[in-house]
């Protein structure tokens, strides 16, 4: 039963839901009569939508259509106290949806604090990011925190407030409208796997309060965690072994509940102070959802749903990417589409690739993480062959309609080799001998490698490792900068052309190297990813305009791509169609436009490659190379720089035949 005092109408079916907001709504004077029927004609449109997703999960509960009603006041709530600029643009997006599909959609992601002190401090980076081409802005989580221990602003103590070393609320509302007037989107954090263990929510269970105790996965021993921990997968073993904590773990553990030891153990599928929400409770989806929606209304446009694979746990199971996940995110979505439709949501599900798919869809997630494509450039820059990329872009790329990818070389975490052993099998690659290879070359374990990175959760027990490191460390730029300079823009290429948003962990456009002295801060030292995650490297932002230097090198070739690809009508959309290369060190896509195709060529390796007039013979002969190498001859074939990527104007010889059979059949008629 929900704690909140609210009459709920008594409904038993979809259209009685509608029938009595319809009549309760019409009560509620917060709202102008026009934007209440906006409001109706969405709940007609996505009422199904909530009720079938909560059904899904708590159908068998015999309150379960007060909380279908309850859910729809939730939104409505915050529909009301939605700003008006919001609300318009919502009409606006509902109009045209589909913003992140166009080629301007570029993406940069920061912290706050390291890369600009403060929301004041990043207002003053806004010439900045327009200077670098982005419409697309991801803040790492700003939300108050515990002090020390708060993985990067992942533990979140409260949604509503801003760390306030940061900011306030209310200038992050401001900053995000500033941002919206220059044309670029706020992106935030929507952290709803689990809060802190300061949360208020935690406090009170750990309190003894037992509305809040069913908050959380909270067991008075160990049988159950347990049995929970012989399937589930554990993430931060370094942290602690298996998925459970003892709840007082932590001082702050101990502080709240007063007792000298408690013996209860809490669900903390990441860090010990980051304790997992219990969706198996209602009233906690309904929370959440209210959290949700306070952000959307502060002008997020995109809501990162960060750790979504693990909001759902299933005894005998792995506790991952269970089907109510699907379910419950089919709610959260018919929420932002009743209150906040502007919103889209970004999955953040670094899975197994048959997985990561599934969360992508109009009414779940239409923006996703591409962590395939992420991992494999890294191993083709390794193996200096394109094999696994290549069979990952022919067979794994496309994504329903309306959706696309986020496409990414280096984020705040670690690489992890999340490719399928299935497709590694059929190169005839065994996928954990291959892990084992890329770990030691990423490490710089293995003799000859260029990278400089530092292994992440190395887990002698299991034998696995992640890779933690900045994109121009891994990539060897301290030992061979010009190499280095040039693989760092092939991997960027990729994600500037393959189809769906780029995103530039930034600082990697000037070449920032790792941090070394990322494990002196206490607080930061058991957790290595701290290496890649160094404060705004001044010098070399000041640098990027000298074309003589490898900051300016990197920054001027990546500036260049963003403007080529806002100025490529083919990289519009998601769609990619596959190209043989015919050689095993230079991979090929093509993009396809109205009347032509991109096609784009990587060289993966150390030498120059050829790709022969007989492999282009498909294409009318003359191409136009769009990074102003100007109109080439294909017929004589292309051979390309070591590290080096053409973007190829062609005219695909099917298609000239196709046009003039249609215009054959438009004369005849
Ligand atoms: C996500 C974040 C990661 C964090 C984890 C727990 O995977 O990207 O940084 O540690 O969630 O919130
Ligand atoms: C695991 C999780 C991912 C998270 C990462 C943090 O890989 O699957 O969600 O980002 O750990 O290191």
């Amino acid at each position: 039963m929900f704690q909140q005092e609210m009459i709920l109408p008594t409904v038993t079916s979809r259209d009685e839901l509608i029938g009595a907001m319809k009549r309760r709504l019409s009560q509620d004077d917060r709202v102008s009569p026009a934007d209440r029927e906006v409001f109706l004609r969405r709940l007609s449109s996505y009422a199904g939508q909530l009720v079938n997703g909560l059904r899904a999960v708590y159908g068998r509960r015999p309150d379960f259509w007060e909380l279908a009603a309850a859910s729809v006041l939730t939104a409505w709530d915050s529909y009301a106290e939605r700003p008006d600029d919001l609300r318009k643009l919502d009409v606006e997006r509902e109009a045209a949806p589909s913003w992140f599909l166009s080629r301007q959609a570029v993406g940069g992601v920061c912290y706050v604090d390291r890369y600009a002190g403060s929301i004041a401090g990043l207002r003053e980076r806004i010439p900045y990011f327009k200077e670098l081409g982005l419409n697309y802005l991801h803040l790492m989580p700003l939300y108050e925190c515990p002090e020390g221990n708060s993985d990067g602003g992942y533990a979140v103590s409260s949604y509503r407030r801003v760390d306030p070393s940061l900011g306030t609320m209310e200038e992050l509302a401001e900053f995000a409208a500033e941002l919206r007037a220059e044309g670029i989107a706020l992106v935030l954090d929507f952290v709803f796997n689990h809060t802190s263990n300061e949360h208020e929510w935690a406090r009170a269970a750990v309190a003894g309060d037992s509305y809040y105790e069913q908050f959380y996965w909270i067991y008075p021993d160990r049988t159950v965690p347990a049995q929970f921990e012989e399937t589930a997968r554990e993430i931060f073993p370094d942290d602690h072994p298996g998925v459970f904590t003892r709840v007082d773990a932590t001082p702050a553990g101990r502080a709240a509940s007063g007792l000298e030891e408690d013996p209860r153990w809490v669900w903390t599928t990441f860090h010990r102070f980051q304790w997992d929400l219990n969706y198996s409770n209602p009233a906690v989806f309904r929370a959440m959802a209210s959290e949700m929606l306070f952000l959307a209304n502060q002008g997020a446009q995109v809501l990162r749903l960060d750790a979504v694979a693990f909001i759902w746990k299933q005894m005998g199971t792995t506790c991952e990417s269970q089907p109510q996940v699907h379910d419950l995110l089919r709610a959260f979505n018919a929420m932002v589409k009743l209150a906040a439709p502007a919103v889209e949501f970004k999955s953040e599900a670094i899975v197994h690739p048959d997985e990561v798919i599934r969360y992508i869809h109009t009414d779940q997630c239409v923006l996703s993480y591409n962590p395939l494509q992420m991992a494999l450039g890294w191993e083709a820059s390794a193996t200096r062959k394109v094999a696994m990329l290549q069979q990952a872009l022919n067979e794994r790329h496309n994504t329903p309609e309306g959706t696309a990818w986020v496409n990414y070389v280096r984020s705040h975490d670690d690489i992890g080799w999340t490719f399928s052993d299935e497709d590694a099998d059929r190169l005839g690659i065994n996928g954990h001998d291959h892990r084992r290879f890329l770990n030691g070359f990423y490490t710089g374990r293995f003799e000859g490698s260029f990278a400089n990175g530092v292994a992440f959760q190395d887990n002698p027990r299991t034998g696995d490792c992640r890779i933690c490191g900045t994109t121009a460390s891994l990539m060897g730029l301290e030992t061979e900068p010009g190499p280095a300079a040039d693989r760092i823009l092939l991997a960027y290429s990729l994600a500037m052309s393959t189809g769906g948003v780029p995103l530039v962990y930034l600082g990697d456009e000037v070449g920032q190297l790792n941090d070394p002295t990322w494990d002196e801060d206490p607080d930061n030292a058991h957790d290595a990813r701290w290496v890649h995650r160094p404060e705004y490297p001044l010098s070399d932002y000041e640098r990027r305009h000298d074309l003589f230097s490898v900051q300016g090198r990197i920054f001027g070739g990546i500036q260049r791509m963003i403007s080529v690809r806002q100025q490529t009508e083919e990289f519009d959309g998601t769609r990619l169609i596959p190209f043989e290369t015919h050689n095993p060190h230079v991979l090929g896509y093509q993009r396809p436009g109205e009347h032509s195709v991109v096609l784009c060529l990587a060289n993966f390796s150390d030498w120059s490659q050829f790709v022969t007039g007989e492999t282009l013979s498909g294409f009318l002969s003359t191409g136009e190379e769009l990074h102003g190498n100007g109109t080439i001859d294909l017929r004589s074939g292309i051979l390309l720089d070591a590290h080096s990527f053409w973007w190829i104007r062609v005219i695909p010889v099917q298609q000239t035949t196709e046009l003039s059979h249609k215009s054959a059949e438009k004369t005849a008629r």
